[in-house]
C-alpha cells in the first residue's frame, strides 16, 4: 500500500533528528521543500507557517510535536482533519521535575539564600514544613496530575482546578468558573499547567493573583507558570510582585517568546526565568509512537490523544 508522505514543519526546533527518525517509517517532506506535495497524508508540526496545511488534498491528520496545540489552531486555514497531541510519560516526567524543582526552591528559601550568598551572609530562617503549604495546580490533565502526585508524595497539600470535575486521590479538586475563586483562596503556590484557549487566554492576571492566599507559611503567594505565556499578563505579574500580592515567581513561558531583552522580568530579584524549557519534546521518545499511530490509522484504527477542537485543547 502507498504509505503517503509526512510533511515536517517545526519552526524554532532543529528538524534533523525528527527528520531522521520519521524517515525510518515514511518518506518525509521538510517544509519549505515542496509543502504542496499531493502525496502528503500526515503532517508533524510546531508553529507551522500560516496556510501551509490548507493546500494538502490527501491530509488525514496533523500531529503536534507538543502537548499544546494552540500553535496549530492559531492558523484559521488549518483543514478540518483530526489533530493528535503529545501525551507521553517522558514529557510528564520532565514537567514533574520542573514543577517539583520550582516548588521546592520557593519552599526551601532558594531566592533568599541566593541573595544572602551574594553578600556572604550566614543566616538560617526557621525551617518550613511542606504540609503547611498548599500548592494549587491549575489544569489537572496529563501533566497537572503527574505533578500533583509528585507534590503529594513530598508532603505538600495539593489543590487542583479543571474545566470538568476531576477526582485525583489525595487532591482537593475544584472545577469550572464556580470553583476558581475557592481554589485560589485555598492556594499558597499556584502552578499553572493549562492549555492556551479562548477561555484561558489572559487568565493569570492581577485580579486572579489577588485571590491567592498571602497570609501563609511562605510569607506570601508564589506563581509558577509552565503552561503558556499568553495565559498570563506579564505586566500584572510585575505589579503583583511590586505591591506584595506575589512574593516570588518562576516563569517558563511569556507573552512574547523569546522574552525580549528589555523585559524587566529578566532582572527582577523575585523572578526565576527559564526559556520555555520545562518539558521539551524529545523525538527519540515521540516519533516511534507517531509512526505507529499513522500505520494504525491507515489500517482503519482510531487515533489516540485527539484534540477537542471546540474546546481548543
Ligand atoms: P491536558 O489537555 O491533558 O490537560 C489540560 C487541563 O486543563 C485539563 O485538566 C483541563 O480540564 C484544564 N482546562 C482546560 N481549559 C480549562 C478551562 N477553561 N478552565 C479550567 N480548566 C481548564 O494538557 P496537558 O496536561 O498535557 O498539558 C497542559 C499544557 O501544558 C499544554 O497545553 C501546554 O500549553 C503546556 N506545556 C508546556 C510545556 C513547557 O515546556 N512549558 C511542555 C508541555 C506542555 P479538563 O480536565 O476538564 O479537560
Ligand atoms: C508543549 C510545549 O506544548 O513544549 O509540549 O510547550
Amino acid at each position: 500500500m502507498d504509505k503517503g508522505k509526512v510533511l515536517l514543519s517545526v519552526t524554532g526546533f532543529n528538524p534533523r533528528r525528527w527528520h531522521e527518525l520519521l524517515s525510518s517509517g515514511r518518506e518525509v517532506v521538510l517544509e519549505p521543500e515542496r509543502p504542496a506535495d499531493p502525496s502528503i497524508t500526515y503532517a508533524v508540526v510546531w508553529k507551522q507557517p500560516a496556510n501551509l496545511l490548507a493546500g494538502l488534498p490527501r491530509l488525514k491528520a496533523i500531529f503536534s510535536i507538543g502537548a499544546g496545540v494552540d500553535h496549530i489552531l492559531a492558523d484559521r486555514s488549518v483543514p478540518d482533519v483530526p489533530i493528535v497531541r503529545v501525551v507521553a510519560e517522558n514529557l510528564a516526567r520532565h514537567m514533574t521535575e520542573y514543577v517539583v524543582w520550582r516548588v521546592l526552591d520557593h519552599h526551601r528559601f532558594g531566592p533568599l539564600y541566593q541573595a544572602q550568598q551574594k553578600r556572604k551572609i550566614w543566616r538560617e530562617p526557621p525551617q518550613r514544613t511542606a504540609s503547611d503549604i498548599a500548592v494549587g495546580v491549575m489544569g489537572l490533565g496529563n501533566l497537572g496530575q503527574a505533578a500533583a502526585r509528585a507534590l503529594l508524595s513530598l508532603g505538600f497539600r495539593v489543590n487542583g482546578w479543571s474545566r470538568s470535575e476531576r477526582s485525583v486521590d489525595g487532591v482537593t479538586t475544584f472545577a469550572g468558573d464556580a470553583g476558581l475563586r475557592p481554589f485560589l483562596n485555598a492556594t499558597d503556590i499556584l502552578v499553572v499547567l493549562l492549555p492556551l484557549t479562548a477561555a484561558t487566554a489572559g487568565i493569570v492576571n492581577y485580579g486572579l493573583l489577588k485571590e491567592l492566599r498571602r497570609r501563609n507559611a511562605l510569607g506570601g503567594a508564589v506563581l509558577i507558570n509552565a503552561g503558556r505565556g499568553r495565559l498570563q499578563k506579564d505586566d500584572d505579574i510585575l505589579r503583583a510582585l511590586e505591591d506584595g500580592t506575589l512574593k516570588e515567581a518562576s516563569l517558563d513561558v511569556f507573552e512574547v517568546e523569546p522574552l525580549p531583552k528589555t523585559s524587566p522580568l529578566w532582572s527582577h530579584p523575585k523572578v526565576f526565568v527559564t526559556p520555555h524549557s520545562a518539558a521539551t519534546s524529545d523525538p527519540d521518545h515521540l516519533v516511534a509512537p507517531m509512526l505507529a499511530q499513522m500505520d494504525a490509522h491507515d489500517r482503519g484504527e482510531p487515533l489516540r490523544d485527539l484534540v477537542d477542537k471546540r474546546a481548543g485543547y
